[in-house]
Parts: C-alpha cells; sequence; structure tokens
C-alpha cells in the first residue's frame, strides 16, 4: 500500500475550486514534488492531507489513516514545514526545538539527544543559543526542517521550503533535504514553482494547474514525453508550416522572431533544418525542461504569472537570466 493515497480529492472556496479530484500514489521513501504555477492548488492540497484544510469531496490517507476520520493518527505521523516561517523568534533555536518536542509528546529520554542530532544535520549547533531572530532567512528555514523532522514523521510536507532564498542557500537546503530524506527513510511531498529545482530533487513530480494533475512521471520521463530536444532560431518571417512538415519535427511555435522546435535528435537533423529555411540568424539547441513540458500541455509558461507577481526585481532578473536571455 502507497503510505498516501488520494482518490478525487477535491476543494472548493465559495465558487472557486481550489483543487479539482486529485488521485495519487505517493510511496514510502519517494520525495514527491507538486510543481505548478501560483494558485494553481498545491498548498491547498497540502494542507488536506496535513489535516488543516477540510477536503470538501473525495478522500486520502496517509499511512493507512484517512484524513477527515483519523485526523490525530494523520497528525502522528506527518510533519510540516509552511511557506511562511512560523518560528517562534523570541526563542533560541534550540528552544525553538524543544517547544516542538514538547508539544508533540518527543519522550524526555531521547529528546535531548534528538535535538542535538537534527542541529548538527542542519548546521546549526554553533548558533543553537542565539535567538531566531537573529537569524538570516535561510538559517530559519533550516531550523523549521529541523523542527519539521524532530517527531520522526513518515511523511514530511515542504509547500514552497525555499521560496525566496538565494540560490546558494537554495541548494544547501535541497542537500539537506535529500540527505535526511535518505537517512530517515522520510516520505517528501514538497511544493515548488523553480521548475530547475523539482528536476533535480524528485523523483516523481506531478503537474498541477488549476487545480488538476495534468502530468505525472519522474522528471526525466516527462521531459522525454517531449519527443526530442529544442532547437531555437532567431529569424524574420518563419515558414513555420514548412517546418513542421520536416518528419522529425514534433512541434514548431513562434513568438516574435523567436521559433521553438521541438525535434528528434537534433544534432543529427540540424544541418537538414537549415539546409530547408533561410534568414536564420542565430541557432540555440537544448535539452527540454519541465517547463517546456508545462507550456506544451498549457500554452503557458509556468513563470510568467511569477515574473508579474514577485514585487522583488532581483527574483525577476534572475529568472529572466535563467531563461537564457
Ligand atoms: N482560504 C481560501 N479561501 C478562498 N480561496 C482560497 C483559499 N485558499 C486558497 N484559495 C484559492 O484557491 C486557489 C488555489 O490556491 P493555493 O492552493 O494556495 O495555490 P498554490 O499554492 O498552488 O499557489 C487559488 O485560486 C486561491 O486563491
Ligand atoms: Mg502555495
Amino acid at each position: 500500500m502507497a503510505i498516501i493515497e488520494t482518490r478525487a480529492l477535491a476543494k472548493t472556496y465559495g465558487k472557486i475550486q481550489a483543487v479539482r479530484g486529485i488521485d495519487l500514489n505517493i510511496e514510502k521513501g519517494e520525495i514527491f514534488g507538486l510543481l505548478g504555477p501560483n494558485g494553481a492548488g498545491k498548498t491547498t492540497t497540502i494542507g488536506m492531507l496535513c489535516t488543516i484544510v477540510r477536503p470538501s469531496s473525495g478522500s486520502a490517507s496517509i499511512a493507512g489513516h484517512d484524513i477527515v476520520r483519523e485526523p490525530a493518527e494523520v497528525r502522528r505521523n506527518v510533519g510540516i514545514v509552511f511557506q511562511d516561517p512560523t518560528l517562534d523568534t523570541i526563542l533560541t533555536g534550540r528552544e525553538n526545538l524543544k517547544l516542538h518536542a514538547l508539544l508533540y509528546g518527543v519522550p524526555s529520554d531521547i529528546r535531548e539527544k534528538r535535538i542535538k542530532e537534527l542541529l548538527e544535520l542542519v548546521d546549526l549547533k554553533d548558533r543553537a543559543k542565539d535567538i531566531t531572530r537573529t537569524y538570516s532567512g535561510g538559517m530559519r528555514r533550516r531550523l523549521e526542517l529541523a523542527r519539521g523532522l524532530l517527531h520522526r514523521p513518515a511523511v514530511l510536507f515542504l509547500d514552497e521550503p525555499t521560496l525566496g532564498l538565494d540560490p546558494q542557500t537554495r541548494a544547501r537546503i535541497w542537500d539537506y533535504i535529500r540527505k535526511m530524506a535518505q537517512k530517515e527513510q522520510t516520505t517528501i511531498v514538497l511544493t515548488t514553482h523553480y521548475m530547475e529545482e523539482a528536476e533535480q530533487v524528485c523523483d516523481r513530480v506531478g503537474i498541477i494547474d488549476h487545480g488538476r494533475i495534468i502530468a505525472l512521471g519522474s522528471p526525466e520521463d516527462l521531459k522525454e514525453s517531449m519527443g526530442g530536444h529544442m532547437v531555437i532560431l532567431r529569424m524574420k518571417e518563419a515558414p513555420l508550416d514548412r517546418i513542421r512538415a520536416l518528419p522529425y519535427v514534433s512541434e514548431a511555435t513562434q513568438n516574435d522572431d523567436i521559433v521553438e522546435i521541438t525535434m528528434e535528435e537534433a544534432h543529427l537533423h540540424l544541418p537538414d533544418l537549415l539546409l530547408n529555411i533561410r534568414n536564420v540568424e542565430c541557432v540555440e539547441t537544448r535539452a527540454p525542461t519541465l517547463n517546456d513540458v508545462f507550456i506544451k500541455l498549457t500554452g503557458r509558461d509556468i513563470r510568467e504569472e511569477e515574473i508579474e507577481d514577485s514585487g522583488g526585481w532581483v527574483e525577476s532578473v534572475a529568472r529572466y537570466r535563467q531563461r537564457g536571455h
């Protein structure tokens, strides 16, 4: 039996269908990512699974316990790290962990040992006696991760655990998460809208849009489903029909003077492609990403809304650069 099972799990808020019937089986020890744009229903899905949000219909169980009928058992089996930090900032790092251990009834004979282990795991041993108000964003997030693991939950939910953190800190946090998952055999369900992270960290990814899972599989399988490499041409007035008719081309789209072509074995067919079309100013090839998968399925870029919504220009510039401009 899968450790997490959902059947037609759904949540509506008035007229808003936040989650529209999700069916998932997640196995013990898996790192599973819910990837989707803002408002896709990621947080609501996690909220239902950790018994904070009551489903409108459908069902789900964690470690065999129904999320509606047996919420206490479910809570014993899950740890949560939320999008917004929930640490008590007037306590020290160690006190925050101790408070949580008491709340969750971690037995006193193992409490101190476990707190020590976790502080070491997230590299906060030296700062354990400082109040967390003095911690950097990355340190707080790491302390939250440690706290989420304190009662040895079978399942750890991480809602956008690296949102707003700088790239180095993000990379370190993912290192910790992977280490923890391996060491503790923890099942991890995380949400993110950083595609690169989902690709690198997750065993399997569910791409979620408008409350539905629209694609499910390992990052490799999802990218392979694109049917080849991406070839990007810069040119005016591209003969799209002629390009699409070429036997090795699976898809071609145009945006201003940028033509994106998905094709099999780009390294073999690129010379022929360039013989068939003239006026190409610039050529670039790359492997498909999960964002390409998202675009293929929805016609939208997963990052569009984010760039508009995000107030932070540093973030926007970083995203913009990652798109290869
Ligand atoms: N408590 C709530 N009341 C009303 N609408 C909500 C509430 N929580 C979420 N929503 C709506 O449900 C949809 C999904 O939200 P959410 O699960 O937070 O998405 P995500 O985490 O993927 O950004 C959005 O349209 C959001 O506005
Ligand atoms: Mg969210």
